[in-house]
């Protein structure tokens, strides 16, 4: 007879191992392992241009990695988008994609067709089994649209959402697939600070669901807050990986950002007193050294 025990196993959902991408000279993405486990928020940093989306897109099947592998739960993965979904994998898009023409509702409806059985013919004919299936269909898309706050503008159409609930209706339609892994890529860009408290509400709350979460992210403070666990990837490397409060520490970290800096950054405001400091030194030492 077996045992339940109360206390709940970690399992491995996503194994990344030896991901590269090159795109003719250029290497986006070099060697890259990355895993998340079940339960975990893991978060993805790294500047403009580091090779976030393209990780992501090896990650989905939208490119074939150049080498390496993507397992989920133990199976190694075909770099094709739609048996990715099927397995488990959903995504948002750093640029939105959805169909505007279409309601808040459709839009998640759309979302649903790798978990539903009923076939092309069932639909046309309108079989009983296809009436079924659209109910069901139906009722768990409000339930989705309910859990992400959008259930008052089901017969809204997307192009009319602000951008906030656009990016909303985009993890809607991600969780209509019943992903076990939801990949976010900067699923806060554009938001205002309120907007982006309520996504970071939004993303404990699916972890709390029991769906694995991988989110890339510009925002250190964001990322920060919400994840267990970081990897910085660097022109394509993955530089640091671990805790938030020792990635954050980690001066390769600061350096790799310090192109770019960022209000209220850990360091930022030290980082520009040196940088004004030196110059200073320099400007008034002019002459005495080569
Ligand atoms: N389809 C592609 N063809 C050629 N180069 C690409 C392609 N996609 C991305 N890149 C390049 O790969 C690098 C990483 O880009 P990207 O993954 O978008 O970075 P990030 O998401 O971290 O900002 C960039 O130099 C970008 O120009
Ligand atoms: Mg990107």
């Amino acid at each position: 007879m077996t045992t339940t025990t109360s206390a709940p196993t970690t399992t491995t959902v996503l194994d990344a191992s030896g991901v590269t991408m090159r795109f003719g000279g250029l290497t986006a993405v070099r060697d890259v392992d990355l895993t998340v486990n079940s339960g975990e928020i893991v978060g993805l940093i790294g500047p403009n241009g580091a090779g976030k989306t393209t990780f992501f897109n090896c990650l989905t099947g939208l490119y074939v990695p150049t080498e390496g592998k993507v397992a989920y739960k133990g199976t190694v993965l075909p770099p094709k988008p739609h048996l990715v979904t099927q397995a488990g994998i959903a995504r948002t898009f750093q640029n939105i994609r959805l169909f505007a023409n279409m309601t808040v509702l459709e839009n998640v409806l759309v979302g649903r067709h790798t978990r539903t059985k009923e076939g092309l013919w069932s639909a046309l004919l309108r079989l009983p089994g296809f009436r079924k299936a659209e109910d069901a269909s139906r009722a768990r898309a409000m339930e989705l649209l309910e859990f992400t706050g959008l259930a008052a503008k089901a017969d809204h159409l997307a192009r009319n959402l602000p951008y906030g609930e656009q990016r909303k209706l985009e993890i809607a339609r991600a969780l209509a697939s019943e992903p076990g892994l939801l990949l976010l890529d900067e699923p806060t860009a554009g938001m205002n600070p309120q907007e982006t408290r309520a996504a970071e509400e939004l993303i404990f709350a699916i972890r709390d669901q029991g769906i694995a979460v991988l989110v890339i992210e510009h925002d250190i403070r964001f990322i920060m807050n919400l994840c267990d666990r970081v990897a910085v990837l660097v022109q394509g490397e993955k530089i640091v990986e671990g805790p938030a409060e020792v990635v954050q520490a980690d001066e390769r970290v600061i350096a790799a950002y310090l192109g770019t800096p960022f209000e209220g950054a850990p360091g930022a405001a030290e980082a520009a007193e040196v940088e004004a400091a030196e110059a200073e030194a320099q400007s008034t030492t002019e002459g005495d050294d080569k």
